[in-house]
């Protein structure tokens, strides 16, 4: 297969406004032809109506449902075990060039419809046009960047073994088999694709279990896959609950393997369920797990302080925090505190409340679930530090019912204080006063999470002490610390935040291929 080298998608310049124009256009596009469908259950390529149906509400206006999916049940989900693995005696017969021609079609198409993709989750899930636009370019990221690893586990010999005399010996790479792959809400249109693509890519056959939250993005996006030719029945679509059909294909003895993106709670409840050995079955499932964060960033007395609160601001607030990579714990040195808390407090007064249709810098959190529970790191924070800013849940905006809560940064929290230790996932950020930079490092490292940190600080001697001790999979220095990009930055965490198996980097596929050496003596 010829195609160039790898290179992500530029991201949309929303100063032009010729591009907030065609924004909104899809938007209404979107409305028109979007909102209001019904995707369903999907198996062996043929539609399952269920009795039972999934709202996706609209978080920025609660009145507004914004469509449906199926909602599988247990039955649904044996039937799309049983199917994928007729499928997988086939797809696991296909060249890996042919494979991967299908992620590279699918990424045209996406290409096409990368507004609607866009103005679809800015309604679902309250995204605004750089959140949507991003998670769209990361998502056409995932099906080109796995479609090209896929070519370096063809054929025999595709990894390095060593000569010996009189044999010939290499190793291949075999797909599993059947997985279950189960996304979260937040990145609904990139982690729903990416973790489907790279099982997929590599032979394997893909149950899909997208969140409950944003079950359209994930039908809209699933289409484009068949479209682009995936023969029915390597790809089934089983949007459900997650404690139904989730719990009943992950404790199931025939998953082979399970890849998951979502809370700490149920990942580690997966990964005790999964290891748990079955009546009739024959291995270990692999299980793949992404998981949450409490993410911080340090800036010492060194730093460029217009930088830090920058990136502050930045890794906070984007799509109101609720990024795993979201910056929850700002962490700075005594002598610069005030400087840069006063500075962080009155950019992000600045940020605009609304909804992802409109733009807004902070729109609402995705569900009641999650309005009660930030919230309630909301009622607590007056006992855990100083509220410098929000700390209020309005629940509406412009007399409109939604899960609107203000940007909020609690000052002075104490290192072991809750706000310190739990992911909130929401607008809110924990600020803590450090002694000096090595107590920052200590403060950094004291949660059980490893996702992503950030250091700003111009001293050499500090940066090089972070890039070996701070306990994360993806460290920035001097910048935000979210926007991880396929295959420039390998992105997974450390401890209690995953098996730190870095989508889009470069070994991501092995996580779905078994290894055979074969030897032949002559
Ligand atoms: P969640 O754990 O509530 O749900 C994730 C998925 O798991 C959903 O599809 C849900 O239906 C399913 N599920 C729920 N119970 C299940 C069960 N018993 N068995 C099988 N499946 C089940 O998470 P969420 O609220 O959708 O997403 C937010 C979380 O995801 C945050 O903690 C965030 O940090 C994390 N996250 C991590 C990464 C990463 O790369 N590390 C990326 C995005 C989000
Ligand atoms: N990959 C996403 C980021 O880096 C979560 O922000």
């Amino acid at each position: 297969i010829k195609v160039q080298d790898y290179r992500p998608q530029a991201f949309t310049d929303f100063t032009l406004p010729e591009n907030v124009k065609a924004y909104q256009d899809a938007l209404q596009k979107v409305r028109a032809e979007l909102v209001g469908k019904h995707y369903p259950v999907v198996i062996d390529g043929v539609v399952v109506e269920t009795a039972e149906k999934i709202e996706s509400r609209n978080p920025c206006d609660t009145d507004e449902l914004v469509g449906t999916t199926g909602k599988a049940t247990p039955q649904d989900a044996q039937k799309a075990l049983d199917g994928a693995w007729k499928a997988f005696e086939s797809w696991k017969k296909w060249d890996m060039d042919a494979r991967a021609r299908i992620l590279l079609k699918a990424a045209a198409i996406l290409k096409r419809r990368r507004l609607e993709a866009c103005a679809l989750m800015s309604i679902e899930v309250g995204k605004n046009y750089a959140e949507a636009d991003v998670e769209v370019a990361e998502a056409i990221d995932f099906l080109e960047y796995y479609a090209r690893s896929a070519m370096k586990y063809a054929g025999f010999g595709s990894s390095e073994t060593t000569w010996f005399e009189g044999e010939e010996n290499g190793l291949m790479s075999l797909p599993l088999g059947v997985g279950v792959s189960i996304s979260p809400w937040n990145f609904p249109c990139a982690i729903y694709l990416g973790m489907l693509a790279a099982p997929i890519v590599a032979g394997n056959c893909v149950i899909a279990k997208p969140a409950e939250d944003a079950g359209l993005i994930a039908g809209f996006v699933t289409e484009i896959m068949y479209e682009a030719g995936l023969p029915a029945g390597v790809l089934q679509f089983l949007p459900g609950v997650g404690k139904e059909v989730g719990e009943f294909l992950t404790t199931h003895a025939r998953t082979r393997f399970i890849t998951f993106t979502g809370s700490r709670a149920v990942g580690l409840h997966i990964n005790e369920v999964a290891a748990k050995v079955q009546p009739g079955q024959k291995w270990i499932k692999k299980v793949v797990l992404e998981l949450g964060g409490k993410d911080a960033m340090i800036v010492d007395e060194t730093a460029d302080l217009e930088v830090a609160i920058t990136a502050a601001v930045q890794g906070a607030f984007g799509f109101n925090g609720q990024k795993c990579s979201a910056m929850s714990r700002l962490i700075v040195v005594d002598e610069v505190y005030d400087a840069v808390v006063n500075g962080f407090v009155e950019r992000t007064r600045a940020l605009k409340m609304g909804t992802g249709e409109e733009n807004a810098n902070v729109t609402a959190v995705v569900n009641q679930m999650s309005f009660d529970k930030v919230k309630s790191y909301l009622d607590l924070a007056p006992q855990e530090g100083t509220v410098l800013l929000g700390g209020q849940a309005p629940g509406e905006y412009g007399g409109q019912p939604g899960y609107y809560i203000q940007p909020t940064i609690v000052g002075d929290v104490g290192r072991d204080a809750r706000m310190a230790q739990e992911e909130i996932f929401g607008p809110v950020v924990a600020v803590l006063r450090a002694r000096d930079w090595q107590d920052a490092l200590a403060i950094a490292n004291s949660t059980e999470y490893g996702l992503t940190g950030g250091v700003c600080s111009r001293s050499r001697e500090r940066l090089e002490q972070a890039r070996a001790e701070f306990e994360v999979g993806n460290l920035y220095f001097n910048r935000k610390i979210t926007g991880a990009i396929v295959g420039v930055q390998p992105f997974g965490g450390y401890n209690m935040s995953g098996t730190d198996s870095k989508a889009g980097g470069p070994d991501y596929l092995a996580n779905f291929l078994q290894l055979k050496a074969v030897t032949e003596r002559w």
